[in-house]
């Protein structure tokens, strides 16, 4: 989703804003482009595609007159959502060669105002929404008005998500920026400030942090940061130290973040784990927090991969608490009168923290009554801030586009809330408990040997990497995980890939089964294996190739599938229970090398972004 970065008061700002922008390219963009002011001009660089061609065209324009005497610029990278990908298109959007705007969000009521300003004699060289920013400022500076006064009358006209900044030939010593919904930090330095859509972004020039808040607004000098409310009012917002960290654009020797992002999970789970169970016996997670009355019905909120998580979170807490869980897409929810009725609780999930679908449910849930919970990856994100409380995955900075280190860290959170609700209303006993708590802690381990399945994976990968469309199929617990495998494979490979609740096929999709169309399914024993198995044989008959992942007891009860990809052998009690975490591994390592196979932009993959910031 498109990026924002400003500098101000610190010389060659134009290269230390694409060094910011380069720490959004993770987010996913088509163009790029760069405004700054030296001699006493606007200078404003573009480009269509990946930032290396805007450093290109950086580099033809000569440093005297662009860069070397300028401490004033702004930076942006663009998803198109209003107007194609092109140069005209690329922020920073301009009026009159004197005001720049960068901008992320949707301006809704942009058609109004673009026929206003065209009768008052704004000529509009894009078609994009943001145009209207840059003329409004010039409309109003023209008027008399100074910076802030102008931005306040802008923000008086517009409707919309939005984060965005100017800068004006007239105040060059100036940046106004607001937010609304979407996301904005600003930084702190010594006689010089800082902006960026996230704290990463900028913590290559200052650890020192402010997020603004929903309808304020700002007005940055090289020496002061003044903070406005909606209501005009100056206020203080808390300054967050953030540490810097350090190898995270790195991709450690792997071929790309997705890689090594699959690559940490060992690593990674152990840190979530001890930070939830306590003397390896006790949950640490605070029921009464979450907003628990009795045994009321939880709601839990969340988009694309985080909602997969939140499916195999319905059915953990349904299993082991006996507790009801509504889950609900929050794109659908937040358009919706839902009812609450036997509600207290709300749960989002969100890596990014930012997706806007979900900030909005969350907002809504809030304002319907019900005590809202975030397990977020970003600390200090939007969502974080504004839940009544968080749970942390703390995964690290996810930098590839598919979720793959933070789905499985949500899914550890979402066990834990299961086990511990379950203990609370006496389903779990602390025997099972202890047992429990056991397994979870060799989960590393169980995930590291399910990686070492690598090669198996990949040979399956170069077997089907021309398929026109692939099934996924699983049942109960592994269900959510054939959504997930699917929706892994086609972002990244650009395949068709659907999946379906295994018993669902003779509803429908099995007219879908055609000669080799590949069939792959997640297979645990659970004591309902023989049925998925029924599910399976209907597709082999039918001409489908069969792919199955499993345990060695139902490959054994297959001999007709194609491919058998046994998964190590893990002797417990709750085989079955954990086995989205096993299964998890297979999605993303077949998604990724089909990917590879297929040469797709693994990382970045087209139209897509990492943090979704537009509804
Ligand atoms: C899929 C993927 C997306 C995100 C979704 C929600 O691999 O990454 O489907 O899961 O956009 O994002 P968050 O979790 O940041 O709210």
């Amino acid at each position: 989703m498109c990026g924002v970065v400003a500098v101000i008061g610190k010389q060659n700002a134009s290269d230390l804003v694409v060094e910011g922008l380069k720490k959004l390219e993770y987010r996913g963009y088509d163009s790029a482009g760069i405004a700054s002011v030296s001699g006493g001009a606007l200078h404003t660089i573009k480009s269509e595609g990946k930032l290396i061609n805007l450093i290109e065209e950086l580099s033809k324009v000569s440093k005297a007159n662009l860069q070397s005497d300028s401490s004033i610029a702004i930076g942006h990278t663009r998803w198109a959502t209003h107007g194609n990908v092109n140069v005209k298109n690329a922020h920073p959007l301009t009026s009159e060669s004197k005001v720049a705007v960068v901008h992320n969000g949707i301006i809704e009521n942009y058609e109004s105002i673009k026929n206003q300003l065209i009768s008052d004699g704004y000529v509009f060289k894009s078609q994009t929404d943001t145009e209207v920013l840059p003329h409004l400022f010039m409309k109003y500076i023209k008027l008399g008005n100074n910076f802030l006064q102008a931005g306040r009358l802008v923000l008086k006209d517009i409707k919309g998500a939005f984060a965005f900044v100017a800068m004006s030939l007239d105040f060059p010593n100036e940046l106004f920026v607001s937010r609304n919904s979407s996301p904005l930090a600003i930084g702190l330095g010594e006689k010089s400030n800082f902006v960026g859509s996230d704290a990463h972004s900028i913590d290559h020039l200052t650890q020192r942090i402010i997020y603004l808040e929903d309808g304020d607004h700002a007005l940055i000098d090289l020496d002061n940061v003044r903070i406005f409310n909606i209501n005009e009012e100056n206020v203080d917002r808390k300054i967050i130290n953030i540490k810097a960290e350090i190898g995270l654009i790195t991709k450690g020797g792997y071929r790309h973040f997705m890689e090594k992002e699959i690559f940490e999970q060992p690593s990674v789970i152990p840190q979530i784990i001890s930070t939830f169970i306590k003397n390896s016996y006790e949950i640490n997670i605070d029921l009464n927090k979450l907003g628990f009355k009795n045994k009321n019905t939880l709601l839990i909120s969340a988009a694309g991969t985080s909602y997969y998580a939140a499916m195999v979170g319905k059915y953990w807490i349904e299993q082991l608490a006996d507790l009801p869980v509504i889950i609900d897409l929050a794109s659908e929810y937040r358009y919706r009168k839902p009812s609450v009725f036997g509600q207290s609780a709300m749960l989002v999930i969100s890596q990014s923290g930012e997706s806007l679908d979900t900030l909005m449910a969350l907002r809504h849930g809030k304002e319907l009554g019900l005590n809202t919970n975030a397990i977020v990856n970003v600390e200090g994100s939007t969502i974080d801030r504004e839940a009544n409380y968080s749970l942390y995955t703390r995964a690290g900075a996810e930098i590839g586009v598919a979720s793959t280190k933070s789905f499985t860290s949500q899914l550890v959170i979402l066990f834990m809330i299961a086990v511990a609700l379950g203990k609370k209303f006496n389903i779990v006993t602390q025997e099972q408990l202890q047992k429990i708590c056991s397994y979870i802690l060799s989960l590393p381990s169980a995930i590291a040997e399910m990686l070492n399945m690598e090669n198996e994976i990949k040979s399956v990968a170069q077997n089907i990497k021309n398929a026109k469309s692939i099934i996924f199929l699983g049942r109960g617990l592994l269900y959510p995980l054939a959504l997930e495998g699917a929706l892994k494979l086609k972002e990244i490979s650009y395949i068709h890939a659907e999946g379906f609740a295994a018993g669902e096929m003779k509803h429908g999709p099995i007219a879908l089964i055609e000669d080799q169309v590949p069939v792959i399914m997640f297979l645990v024993s659970d004591g309902n294996e023989d049925k998925a198995i029924s599910n399976l044989q209907e597709a082999y008959s039918r001409g489908a190739k069969i792919i199955l992942i499993a345990d060695r007891d139902c490959i054994k009860k297959a001999p007709f599938a194609h491919y058998k990809i046994e998964i190590p052998n893990f002797e417990t009690d709750f085989k079955s229970l954990l086995s989205p975490f096993l299964m998890a591994i297979p999605a993303q390592l077949l998604a990724y090398h089909v990917a590879n196979e297929r040469g797709t932009d693994v990382d970045q993959p087209r139209n897509l972004a990492k943090s979704v910031t537009v509804e």
